[in-house]
Protein backbone atom coordinates (compact mmCIF):
# COMPACT_ATOMS: atom_id res chain seq x y z
CA UNK A 1 0.00 0.00 0.00
CA UNK A 2 1.24 3.48 -1.24
CA UNK A 3 0.62 6.13 1.05
CA UNK A 4 1.54 9.90 0.95
CA UNK A 5 1.20 11.97 4.41
CA UNK A 6 1.01 15.43 4.60
CA UNK A 7 1.63 17.41 7.77
CA UNK A 8 1.35 20.48 8.93
CA UNK A 9 1.74 22.61 11.88
CA UNK A 10 -1.08 20.78 14.14
CA UNK A 11 1.16 18.22 14.62
CA UNK A 12 3.50 19.81 15.92
CA UNK A 13 1.30 22.15 18.43
CA UNK A 14 0.90 19.58 21.04
CA UNK A 15 4.97 19.61 21.26
CA UNK A 16 4.65 23.74 21.93
CA UNK A 17 5.12 24.82 18.72
CA UNK A 18 2.35 27.69 17.60
CA UNK A 19 0.56 26.94 14.81
CA UNK A 20 0.25 29.97 12.55
CA UNK A 21 -3.16 30.79 11.75
CA UNK A 22 -4.08 29.70 15.67
CA UNK A 23 -1.68 31.63 16.89
CA UNK A 24 -3.76 34.62 17.18
CA UNK A 25 -1.28 37.16 18.70
CA UNK A 26 1.29 39.59 17.08
CA UNK A 27 5.53 38.98 16.93
CA UNK A 28 6.90 42.07 17.75
CA UNK A 29 3.71 43.87 16.61
CA UNK A 30 3.43 42.07 13.59
CA UNK A 31 1.36 39.15 11.74
CA UNK A 32 3.47 36.23 11.34
CA UNK A 33 2.24 35.93 7.60
CA UNK A 34 3.42 38.87 7.16
CA UNK A 35 7.30 38.40 7.66
CA UNK A 36 7.52 34.96 5.68
CA UNK A 37 7.33 36.45 2.49
CA UNK A 38 10.40 37.98 0.35
CA UNK A 39 8.59 41.35 0.12
CA UNK A 40 9.60 41.42 3.91
CA UNK A 41 12.70 40.47 3.76
CA UNK A 42 13.67 43.02 1.59
CA UNK A 43 12.08 45.65 3.39
CA UNK A 44 13.68 45.07 6.80
CA UNK A 45 15.87 41.45 6.84
CA UNK A 46 16.79 41.94 10.35
CA UNK A 47 13.40 41.89 11.40
CA UNK A 48 12.66 38.63 9.45
CA UNK A 49 15.90 37.12 10.22
CA UNK A 50 15.10 37.50 14.31
CA UNK A 51 11.51 35.95 13.48
CA UNK A 52 13.45 33.18 12.23
CA UNK A 53 16.22 33.21 14.82
CA UNK A 54 13.27 32.74 17.75
CA UNK A 55 11.94 30.24 16.55
CA UNK A 56 14.85 28.83 15.26
CA UNK A 57 15.98 28.61 18.87
CA UNK A 58 12.77 27.23 19.97
CA UNK A 59 13.54 23.98 18.96
CA UNK A 60 15.61 23.33 21.56
CA UNK A 61 12.64 23.91 23.95
CA UNK A 62 10.07 20.96 22.08
CA UNK A 63 9.85 17.52 21.74
CA UNK A 64 8.49 15.61 19.62
CA UNK A 65 4.86 14.17 20.65
CA UNK A 66 3.01 10.66 19.92
CA UNK A 67 1.75 11.79 16.34
CA UNK A 68 5.38 12.09 15.35
CA UNK A 69 6.70 9.08 16.55
CA UNK A 70 3.64 7.24 15.22
CA UNK A 71 4.64 8.10 11.87
CA UNK A 72 8.00 7.06 12.42
CA UNK A 73 6.56 3.90 13.38
CA UNK A 74 4.69 3.91 10.03
CA UNK A 75 7.52 4.30 8.08
CA UNK A 76 9.45 1.46 9.70
CA UNK A 77 6.59 -0.58 8.14
CA UNK A 78 6.46 0.75 4.75
CA UNK A 79 9.67 2.02 4.19
CA UNK A 80 9.54 3.27 0.43
CA UNK A 81 5.75 2.92 0.35
CA UNK A 82 5.69 5.60 2.34
CA UNK A 83 6.18 9.36 1.63
CA UNK A 84 6.36 11.85 4.41
CA UNK A 85 5.64 15.47 3.25
CA UNK A 86 5.65 18.23 5.68
CA UNK A 87 5.10 21.87 5.15
CA UNK A 88 6.61 22.16 8.47
CA UNK A 89 9.77 23.54 9.15
CA UNK A 90 10.59 22.24 12.32
CA UNK A 91 12.64 19.17 13.00
CA UNK A 92 10.41 17.31 15.23
CA UNK A 93 9.54 14.25 12.54
CA UNK A 94 13.49 14.06 12.39
CA UNK A 95 14.04 13.21 16.07
CA UNK A 96 10.81 11.23 16.03
CA UNK A 97 13.10 8.85 13.81
CA UNK A 98 11.84 9.82 10.63
CA UNK A 99 14.42 9.38 8.25
CA UNK A 100 13.16 10.38 5.05
CA UNK A 101 11.25 13.74 5.49
CA UNK A 102 10.04 15.77 2.60
CA UNK A 103 10.34 19.42 3.67
CA UNK A 104 8.28 21.56 1.12
CA UNK A 105 8.38 24.60 2.66
CA UNK A 106 12.19 24.32 3.40
CA UNK A 107 14.01 24.29 7.25
CA UNK A 108 14.66 26.18 10.07
CA UNK A 109 18.38 24.50 11.11
CA UNK A 110 19.27 25.70 7.18
CA UNK A 111 20.73 28.50 6.14
CA UNK A 112 20.96 29.47 2.41
CA UNK A 113 23.94 31.55 1.32
CA UNK A 114 22.47 33.94 -1.54
CA UNK A 115 26.02 34.78 -2.40
CA UNK A 116 27.26 31.30 -4.10
CA UNK A 117 23.80 29.22 -4.02
CA UNK A 118 25.06 26.96 -0.85
CA UNK A 119 23.13 25.77 1.56
CA UNK A 120 24.51 24.98 5.36
CA UNK A 121 23.20 23.21 8.17
CA UNK A 122 22.23 25.77 10.79
CA UNK A 123 22.18 25.90 14.32
CA UNK A 124 23.00 29.43 15.46
CA UNK A 125 21.49 32.65 14.47
CA UNK A 126 21.52 35.10 10.98
CA UNK A 127 20.13 38.17 12.65
CA UNK A 128 24.14 39.46 13.07
CA UNK A 129 25.17 38.36 9.79
CA UNK A 130 27.60 35.98 9.95
CA UNK A 131 29.36 34.51 7.37
CA UNK A 132 28.87 31.70 4.69
CA UNK A 133 31.12 28.66 5.49
CA UNK A 134 31.58 28.59 1.98
CA UNK A 135 32.62 32.00 0.48
CA UNK A 136 32.58 34.12 3.04
CA UNK A 137 30.00 36.81 2.17
CA UNK A 138 27.16 37.53 4.98
CA UNK A 139 24.45 36.64 2.77
CA UNK A 140 22.98 33.82 4.94
CA UNK A 141 19.22 33.75 4.86
CA UNK A 142 17.16 30.94 6.51
CA UNK A 143 15.78 28.19 4.01
CA UNK A 144 12.63 28.66 3.94
CA UNK A 145 9.55 28.93 1.23
CA UNK A 146 8.17 32.53 1.44
CA UNK A 147 5.08 33.22 0.12
CA UNK A 148 5.41 33.57 -3.97
CA UNK A 149 8.47 31.02 -3.79
CA UNK A 150 8.77 27.63 -4.98
CA UNK A 151 8.59 24.93 -2.73
CA UNK A 152 10.74 22.43 -2.86
CA UNK A 153 10.42 18.97 -4.20
CA UNK A 154 6.99 19.05 -6.05
CA UNK A 155 7.93 16.63 -8.83
CA UNK A 156 8.50 13.93 -6.03
CA UNK A 157 5.59 14.76 -4.46
CA UNK A 158 3.45 15.31 -7.45
CA UNK A 159 4.42 11.66 -8.66
CA UNK A 160 3.95 9.55 -5.27
CA UNK A 161 0.65 11.36 -5.63
CA UNK A 162 -0.29 10.22 -8.61
CA UNK A 163 0.52 6.45 -7.43
CA UNK A 164 -0.56 6.84 -4.20
CA UNK A 165 -3.30 4.04 -2.92
CA UNK A 166 -4.03 6.42 0.25
CA UNK A 167 -3.47 10.32 1.03
CA UNK A 168 -3.44 11.75 4.47
CA UNK A 169 -3.53 15.01 5.78
CA UNK A 170 -2.54 16.05 9.16
CA UNK A 171 -2.53 19.29 10.88
CA UNK A 172 -3.07 21.65 8.46
CA UNK A 173 -5.56 24.24 7.49
CA UNK A 174 -5.23 23.98 4.03
CA UNK A 175 -5.34 27.46 3.19
CA UNK A 176 -1.32 27.22 1.57
CA UNK A 177 -1.14 26.21 -2.27
CA UNK A 178 0.55 24.16 -3.34
CA UNK A 179 -0.44 21.69 -0.22
CA UNK A 180 -4.11 22.53 -0.15
CA UNK A 181 -4.33 20.96 -3.45
CA UNK A 182 -2.47 17.53 -2.46
CA UNK A 183 -6.09 16.17 -1.88
CA UNK A 184 -7.13 16.84 -5.50
CA UNK A 185 -3.96 15.36 -6.72
CA UNK A 186 -4.23 12.13 -4.76
CA UNK A 187 -5.22 8.79 -7.33
CA UNK A 188 -6.17 7.20 -4.04
CA UNK A 189 -8.27 7.44 -1.11
CA UNK A 190 -7.65 10.65 1.19
CA UNK A 191 -8.15 10.95 4.89
CA UNK A 192 -7.89 14.04 6.94
CA UNK A 193 -6.93 13.83 10.62
CA UNK A 194 -7.13 17.20 12.01
CA UNK A 195 -8.29 18.90 14.86
CA UNK A 196 -11.19 20.66 12.95
CA UNK A 197 -11.93 20.02 9.03
CA UNK A 198 -9.61 21.85 6.94
CA UNK A 199 -10.66 24.24 4.10
CA UNK A 200 -10.70 21.00 1.57
CA UNK A 201 -12.25 19.14 3.82
CA UNK A 202 -15.78 18.40 1.94
CA UNK A 203 -13.42 16.85 -0.92
CA UNK A 204 -11.83 14.27 2.18
CA UNK A 205 -13.29 10.56 2.02
CA UNK A 206 -13.45 10.87 5.96
CA UNK A 207 -12.27 13.54 8.21
CA UNK A 208 -11.35 12.20 12.11
CA UNK A 209 -11.47 15.45 14.64
CA UNK A 210 -9.54 15.95 17.32
CA UNK A 211 -5.54 16.24 18.23
CA UNK A 212 -2.94 14.69 16.37
CA UNK A 213 -1.44 12.73 19.69
CA UNK A 214 -4.13 10.61 19.69
CA UNK A 215 -5.16 10.79 16.11
CA UNK A 216 -2.07 10.08 14.85
CA UNK A 217 -1.41 7.03 16.75
CA UNK A 218 -4.53 5.43 16.73
CA UNK A 219 -5.12 5.63 12.67
CA UNK A 220 -1.26 4.08 12.76
CA UNK A 221 -1.68 1.15 14.54
CA UNK A 222 -5.25 0.40 13.11
CA UNK A 223 -3.57 0.55 9.42
CA UNK A 224 -0.79 -1.83 11.15
CA UNK A 225 -3.22 -3.93 12.85
P1 LIG B 1 -2.03 26.52 10.11
O1 LIG B 1 -1.63 27.29 11.32
O2 LIG B 1 -2.60 27.27 8.97
O3 LIG B 1 -3.08 25.41 10.49
C1 LIG B 1 -2.90 24.56 11.59
C2 LIG B 1 -3.94 23.46 11.55
O4 LIG B 1 -3.67 22.57 12.62
C3 LIG B 1 -5.39 23.93 11.72
O5 LIG B 1 -6.21 23.26 10.78
C4 LIG B 1 -5.74 23.48 13.15
O6 LIG B 1 -7.10 23.10 13.27
C5 LIG B 1 -4.86 22.26 13.30
N1 LIG B 1 -4.49 21.94 14.69
C6 LIG B 1 -4.18 22.79 15.71
N2 LIG B 1 -3.86 22.10 16.82
C7 LIG B 1 -3.93 20.78 16.50
C8 LIG B 1 -3.71 19.57 17.21
N3 LIG B 1 -3.34 19.56 18.49
N4 LIG B 1 -3.89 18.40 16.54
C9 LIG B 1 -4.27 18.38 15.24
N5 LIG B 1 -4.49 19.50 14.53
C10 LIG B 1 -4.32 20.69 15.13
O7 LIG B 1 -0.73 25.70 9.67
P2 LIG B 1 -0.39 25.05 8.25
O8 LIG B 1 -1.63 24.54 7.58
O9 LIG B 1 0.70 24.10 8.48
O10 LIG B 1 4.24 28.32 5.33
O11 LIG B 1 0.15 26.28 7.46
C11 LIG B 1 0.59 26.14 6.15
C12 LIG B 1 1.71 27.08 5.85
O12 LIG B 1 1.31 28.42 6.14
C13 LIG B 1 2.93 26.90 6.71
O13 LIG B 1 3.77 25.87 6.25
C14 LIG B 1 3.62 28.21 6.61
C15 LIG B 1 2.43 29.13 6.76
O14 LIG B 1 2.55 30.30 6.14
C16 LIG B 1 5.38 29.02 5.20
O15 LIG B 1 5.97 29.53 6.13
C17 LIG B 1 5.89 29.09 3.80
ZN1 LIG C 1 28.21 31.61 0.29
Amino acid sequence: MRIVVLTGAGISAESGLTTFRDAGGLWEGHDPMQVATPEAYADDPGLVQRFYDARRAALARVEPNAAHHALARLEDALGDDLLLVTQNVDDLHERAGSRRVHHIHGRLQAAWCTGCDERHEWHGTLADEPPCPGCGASDLRPDIVWFGEVPYGMDVVEDALERCDLFVSIGTSGVVYPAAAFVHWAAGETLELNLEPSAGASDFDASRQGPATRLVPAWVDELLG
